[in-house]
Order: C-alpha cells, then structure tokens, then sequence
C-alpha cells in the first residue's frame, strides 16, 4: 500500500475539547495549545449539554469510532457537559471546571467532581491551569501506547524542572 493510499489514523483527531460556549474559549484553548504544542490531532467545538443535547449526544456517541480516544470537557455554572458526556462513551473524560461570574467557578467544579459512582469525570482545576493540565493528562493517556510520545513527555518534565531550577531572583 503506497503512503497516500494508506489510512492517516493518526492525522485524524485524537483529542476532542468540547466546551459548553464559546465563552470558555479563552481557557479551553490552553488544552488546544498544550496539545499543538505535542503534535497531538485534536479538534475543539462548542456544544451543550442544556441548549444543544441532541447535537451532544449524537457527537459524542460517534467519537469513540472516528478514533476520539480522549475527551475534554469545560463548563461553567450548573457544568452538566462533563458528565453527559460520560453518560454516553467509554472514551477518558476530563472535566474542567470554568470560571463563572457568579460564583467564580466554585458552581463548576461542584458540578463536575460530584459524579455518581459508576459515571467517572476526571476533574481538574479550574480556568485556564486546569485546562492546560487536562491537556497534559491526555498526552499521559496516549503515551501509554505511544514511545515517541512518551520521550516528548520526559523531555517536557526535564526542560520543566530545568527551568525552575535556573530561576534567578533579584
Ligand atoms: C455553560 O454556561 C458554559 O460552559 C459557560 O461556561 C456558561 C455560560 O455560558 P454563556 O452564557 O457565556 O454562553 O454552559
């Protein structure tokens, strides 16, 4: 089978951040960059588990096939997307929680990390740190299977620490 014939499975995305507004970008985007900065194919959209279900559900009951193996999940306020989508794949969810207005993501996190035993969301910090870390935690997932990855990952840790311990105070 010649290259261009052969199937790109790994061009495809294996990540999917979703997030319940476009307001939750400006965090979200921190797991699209962490990822990027990976060489990991991902894809991010907008869907909510109150004001789109139909298009959630039917989304996420298809990523497992179309080689999703990793989902991202920010919202805010009464954050149900998380959870949905557990309900309704097998593929990890990582949950988010967003900084809202109100109650400055306390709502959120509440939402997310109190999942009925049997449904599990991984659930990270809030805002922009947390998605950043759920970024890192789907490149932990996938260097399971995946050597040259898991090299990056070392290599990320090394620069990392190397960085801290350079640090120069004033
Ligand atoms: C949630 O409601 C979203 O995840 C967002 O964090 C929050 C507020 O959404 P907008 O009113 O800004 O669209 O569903």
């Amino acid at each position: 089978m010649s290259e261009a014939t052969k199937p790109s499975f790994e061009n495809s995305p294996l990540v999917s951040i979703l997030m319940g507004s476009k307001s939750d970008w400006e965090e979200m985007k921190q797991a699209r960059d962490v990822l990027d900065q990976f060489g990991i194919p991902n894809e991010s959209l907008v869907s909510s588990a109150h004001r789109t279900p139909h298009h959630l559900v039917d989304y996420v009951s298809n990523a497992e096939t179309r080689g999703i193996e990793v989902i991202i999940a920010g919202a805010g306020g009464a954050a149900h997307l998380p959870g949905v989508i557990a309900a309704h794949t097998l593929v990890p969810v990582l949950g988010v929680p967003m900084e809202s207005k109100a109650l400055k993501g306390m709502d959120s996190l509440l939402s997310i990390v109190q999942m009925p035993r049997g449904i599990p969301v991984a659930t990270f910090a809030i805002g922009g740190s947390g998605a950043a870390n759920a970024g890192l935690f789907a490149v932990s997932i996938l260097a399971n299977s995946r050597p040259e990855l898991r090299d990056k990952l070392v290599k990320f840790r090394e620069a990392q620490a190397n960085k801290i311990l350079n640090e120069k105070l004033d």
